[in-house]
């Protein structure tokens, strides 16, 4: 895939655009599920664990009959982000768009779970404050590149190393790790006490 993909669109904005109301609202949705509707955002790098970590998280907590939907980094960008590559203005609008669908996805009353790297600080920060207060929990999975790169589950790390794949996160590319995540996750740790965490943090702090 060309590491330089156009991204935006050469056809003027729109004007005259009015929002619709919708007779059926958020608040509704929520009262029929039995839970909050919000985003659970997994940011970190590459081979850090985010997917799996997402994927077990989610099993968890459709188990608990909690209605979740579960986006993922290397499956959005078969479909909706497929135009984009990895330059730092297709990555930010890869995330913006995340950030719109899962937004699309809390007003319809899912536990949203996201796993993208989104590096850039500015458009996380961007979601949150598009977002009402406790909608938006960023998990920082954080693993360091050694272990990242030992992983290599797709073999990229040593594509980036070897320079046959340019602005790779971490290395040659820059992760902004979050300052203040609403839940910090070691990675190197075993994913069972990860996910046990994260059940202990959502269950007092925002979900049940
Ligand atoms: S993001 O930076 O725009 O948030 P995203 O999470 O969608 O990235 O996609 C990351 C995945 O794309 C990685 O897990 C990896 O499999 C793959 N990938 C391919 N090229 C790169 C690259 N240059 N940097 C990082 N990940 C890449």
């Amino acid at each position: 895939m060309s590491q330089d993909k156009v991204s935006v669109s050469p056809l003027p904005v729109a004007s005259n655009i009015v929002w619709h109301p919708h007779v059926l609202d958020r608040q509704q949705r929520e009262t029929t599920n039995g839970h909050p509707a919000l985003v659970i955002w997994f940011t970190g790098l590459s081979g850090s664990g985010k997917s799996t970590l997402a994927g077990a998280l989610e099993q968890a907590l459709f188990s608990r009959g909690i209605k979740t939907y579960l986006l993922d980094g290397d499956n959005l960008r078969h479909g909706l982000c497929s135009d984009l590559g990895f330059s730092d203005i297709d990555r930010r609008e890869n995330i913006r768009r995340v950030g719109e669908v899962s937004k699309l996805m809390v007003d319809a009353g899912l536990v949203v779970l996201t796993a993208f790297i989104s590096p850039n600080k500015t458009e996380r920060q961007k979601i949150r404050d598009s977002m009402e207060a406790g909608q938006f929990i960023e998990v920082y999975v954080d693993t360091p590149l050694e272990i990242c790169e030992a992983r290599d589950p797709k073999g990229l790390y040593k594509k980036a190393r070897a320079g046959e794949l340019l602005n790779f996160t971490g290395i040659d590319a820059v992760y902004e790790a979050p300052e203040h995540p609403d839940i910090y996750l070691d990675g190197s740790q075993p994913m069972g006490s990860s996910i046990e965490k994260l059940l202990f943090v959502l269950k007092n702090d925002f979900l049940f």
